[in-house]
């Protein structure tokens, strides 16, 4: 049996980012062995550790599977290798051992210069071409943007991740995504999240679930809109209709908002609302003839933030805004995500890891979802970014706009 060996470098927070333990057991669990063969600890807060280690591997996949688990984890090839660029044999396919990026930051490697990956997101092929004045770029495609002749990076050569390393200001979340957390934990949460969203110069984006509707969220969502804390939507078509819904009627799926009751004939509600819509030929219509005056959808045409609201197999209707095109969908998405600072995941399990995918490592994300499984999944994903707080998003709302809005000099 031939025993393959590579050497790799690491450097960052290794140590208490918990990135070394990861290294180590991505090896150990893949099959490997390693052997540090450098390591200088950083010395201070900001001052970076460094590490050479050896790897072993059985064979050739083993060592693939190891190298590019670990390349994900900020590791490098020891020498400073090229990358190796393959044509698209044609539209929307790339050459098969393509490398498939990550959200952290990237650098490529060509002609002995470093290159910065632009438009990061999981997931994607990086292209390399040329500028309008000829300097080498290099920028993350999906698939189906992919055109016959783009130059597309193969394997792992010359290709630097540089992952976010758990930054300490961060470490008072940590708690929260592990486990159920009691109503102290969650004011605490909330007085945090309205630090990191007050900062004026942050562009917010959310995404949210028809369960803010439901729980009597909508008026807060609507508050913080209206009060310039969020910057944009995006949603589904059922958050929507619930929203207008719960205008027009007072209901969301039937149920009375204030009593949480069932309401006669309330079933019929929502498809009442999206027919309003649809004859009034949109929301934003329906706002000029004087029907629609709160909610959300409200909120997010008087003050005209941009919001995108995705299609889904279970959309009644959908109404006149719902794009039912799912790659233009993904693509209005993530127009509206260019440029995020904080994306504010508010209980939609599946709408929040498509969103995930779409952003860089260094967007934070805030999820709040009553199911900690929610932000674990996302976590899973790959989005590692992400804050997760446990919690009734009605009630995590209320928090959030009465303290940024009512008692901004009050600790909740
Ligand atoms: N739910 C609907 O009525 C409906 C209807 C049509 C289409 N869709 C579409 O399907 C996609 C996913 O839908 P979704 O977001 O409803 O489902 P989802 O399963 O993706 O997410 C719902 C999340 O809300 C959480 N949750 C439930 N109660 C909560 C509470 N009180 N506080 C905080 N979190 C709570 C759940 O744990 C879950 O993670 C969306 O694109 C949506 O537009 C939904």
């Amino acid at each position: 049996m031939t025993l393959i060996e590579k050497i790799i470098r690491t450097e960052g927070h290794l140590i208490d980012s918990g990135l070394l333990r990861r290294v180590f057991d991505t090896v150990i669990s893949d099959g490997g062995r390693f052997e540090v063969l450098d390591f200088t600890i950083g010395r201070n807060n900001d001052e970076f550790s460094r590490a050479r280690i050896k790897i072993n591997a059985d064979d050739v996949v083993d060592m693939n599977t190891i190298l590019l688990k670990l390349s994900t984890l900020g590791c490098v090839i020891d020498k400073e290798e090229e990358i190796t660029l393959v044509p698209a044999p044609a539209d929307g396919v790339v050459p098969p051992d393509f490398y498939s990026t990550t959200n952290h930051e990237t650098f490529i490697q060509l002609h002995g210069t470093t290159i910065k990956v632009d438009k990061l997101r999981m997931d994607g092929v990086i292209v390399v071409g040329r500028d309008d004045v000829g300097l080498v770029t290099a920028s993350v495609r999906k698939l189906r943007d992919v055109r016959k002749g783009d130059s597309i990076v193969v394997g792992l050569s010359g290709v630097k991740v540089k992952p976010e390393y758990v930054e300490r200001s961060r470490s008072d979340f940590r708690f929260m995504s592990a486990e159920v957390s009691t109503e102290r934990k969650v004011r605490l949460a909330v007085d945090r999240v309205a630090e990191l969203i007050n900062d004026r110069n942050k562009k917010v984006v959310t995404v949210a679930g028809p369960v803010v509707v439901h729980t009597g969220g909508a008026p807060d969502l609507a508050r913080l809109i209206e009060n310039g804390y969020i910057q944009a939507l995006l949603a589904g078509n059922a958050v929507a209709v619930h929203d207008i819904e719960a205008d027009l009627y007072g209901t969301s799926l039937g149920l009375d908002l204030q009593t949480g009751r069932p309401v006669e004939m309330g079933h019929r509600n929502h498809l009442r609302a999206i027919n309003e819509v649809r004859r009034a030929g949109s929301i934003a219509a329906l706002v000029d003839e004087g029907l629609l005056t709160s909610g959300i959808m409200f909120s997010a045409i008087r003050t005209g933030i941009p919001f995108s609201l995705a299609g889904s197999l279970r959309d009644d209707g959908p109404l006149p805004e719902t794009v039912t095109d799912m790659n233009q969908a993904q693509d209005d998405h993530s127009r509206i995500l260019e440029g995020a600072d904080i994306v504010l995941m508010l209980s939609s399990m599946l709408h929040s890891i498509a969103v995930g995918n779409m952003l860089p490592a260094n967007v934070l994300t805030i999820c709040v979802d009553i199911n900690p499984s929610a932000v674990a999944k996302l976590k899973d994903r790959g989005s590692l970014q992400t804050i997760g707080i446990v919690t009734d998003v009605g009630l995590f709302l209320q928090l959030l706009a009465s303290k940024l809005l009512d008692h901004p000099s009050v600790p909740i």
